[in-house]
């Protein structure tokens, strides 16, 4: 499947390497990042973006950053681990696959916090590589899921934002189940909305699918009522950067109103995430922070000068669309369906079990 990947190993494994999204798709330019200073500014700068691939970046760069520090005496060395970590942590506050990606490294730091800092850096670097190779095989799973849910025939849909092969470790999360269509031969139609300001659509997706030949059609953000109002959509997929245990979804701005107007035509609108983007310790989307953007990349988007420089902006970079816009959560775990709290814990305990299943803990009396 010809999809681009979106980070990487440097041949030496000296740097973590990311293909640089803000040169899309003028040029292809992959840019090495060496600590994890670097990597959150990257993140920030979104020269990597999309809730699954920051994750694994974040990840990358903090076994990065140990592997350099390891003759540092083991108290510094484990405060160099926790500034790290929490310059990755605050990179971006909403795709909790951030903070989830962090927090596991240093859980693994922490299970070996007596060993020496050389032991510790080995371990979490396998760490980084799990979760790197674990959002690989997520993608597939929820595109094999998505898949079924898609009608017989030639499929049109409609995206938002790029939740592909860019926004992951793997062939993306919403797009997944497009490239197991299109690799399988089946008949399928990607309508992409630019998504304003920063173009996403346009830039990212309209280009990723066009590499691997799948049929795109670019719209302008606003055309997506009369798209759907001409019959013209089968189904609508997005990707989420974080999903409440409700079943709210936080996604790319835009994603809201999407809902709102597939409700309105009777279209299936369906929200396809790894594991990682789902946050049963956030209650409702309304506990979701919401990152606000520069200001600047409204009024002057990508360097021209497209509003009074001065006008007052607000610039949420995602909104919340709830549950009950949503027809199905598509997860690798399975398809939770409404009421969300009940099937999505249901799919979180499901898996919970058969990992204490896997690997029994033994309690005191000697019962597992
Ligand atoms: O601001 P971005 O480009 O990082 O926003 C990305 C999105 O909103 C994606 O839809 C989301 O992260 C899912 S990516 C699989």
């Amino acid at each position: 499947m010809n999809v681009p990947e979106s980070v990487r190993w440097a041949a030496d494994a000296r740097a973590v390497e990311l293909l640089d999204q803000t040169r899309l798709p003028e040029e292809e330019r992959w840019i090495a990042i060496r600590d994890a200073a670097a990597m959150a500014t990257a993140i920030r700068e979104m020269r990597v973006r999309g809730a699954p691939a920051i994750g694994v970046a974040a990840a990358m760069a903090l076994a990065l950053e140990l592997a350099y520090a390891t003759s540092l005496a083991p108290a510094e060395f484990r405060a160099r681990l926790e500034a790290a970590a929490a310059t990755l942590r605050a990179a971006r506050p909403t795709a909790v696959n951030l903070a989830w990606a962090v927090d596991r490294l240093v859980a693994v730091a922490d299970a070996h916090r007596d060993a020496a800092p050389g032991v510790v850096a080995c371990k979490v670097w396998g760490e980084a590589d799990r979760i790197r190779a674990e959002d690989r095989e997520m993608c597939r799973r929820i595109g094999e899921r998505a898949l079924g849910l898609f009608p017989a025939g030639v499929v049109r849909l409609l995206t938002h934002c790029n939740a592909g092969a860019l926004a992951t470790g793997g062939i993306g999360t919403a797009l997944a189940a497009v490239y197991l269509a299109h690799e399988q031969g089946r008949g399928v139609r990607v309508y992409v909305r630019e998504t304003r300001p920063l173009l996403q659509g346009s830039r990212l997706t309209a280009w990723e699918l066009s590499r691997a030949g799948v049929p795109v059609t670019l719209i302008v953000d606003s055309a997506a009522a009369a798209l759907m109002a001409a019959g013209s959509i089968d189904l609508v997929i997005v990707g989420a950067d974080r999903i409440a245990a409700n079943g709210d979804v936080a996604n790319k701005v835009g994603t809201y109103g999407l809902a709102v107007l597939a409700a309105h035509h009777g279209i299936p609108f369906y929200v396809a995430a790894p594991s990682s983007t789902v946050d049963l310790a956030t209650r409702t989307g309304a506990d979701i922070p919401i990152e606000e953007r520069d200001p600047d990349e409204v009024r002057r988007g990508f360097g021209r000068v497209t509003a009074p420089p001065t006008v007052d902006v607000w610039a949420p970079a995602f909104d919340v669309t709830p549950a009950a816009l949503i027809t199905a959560l598509v997860t690798d775990r399975g398809v939770a369906r409404p009421p969300y709290g009940a099937s999505l814990a249901a799919l979180f305990a499901k898996d919970a079990l058969a990992a204490a299943e896997a690997s029994p803990v033994v309690a005191p009396g000697g019962r597992a």
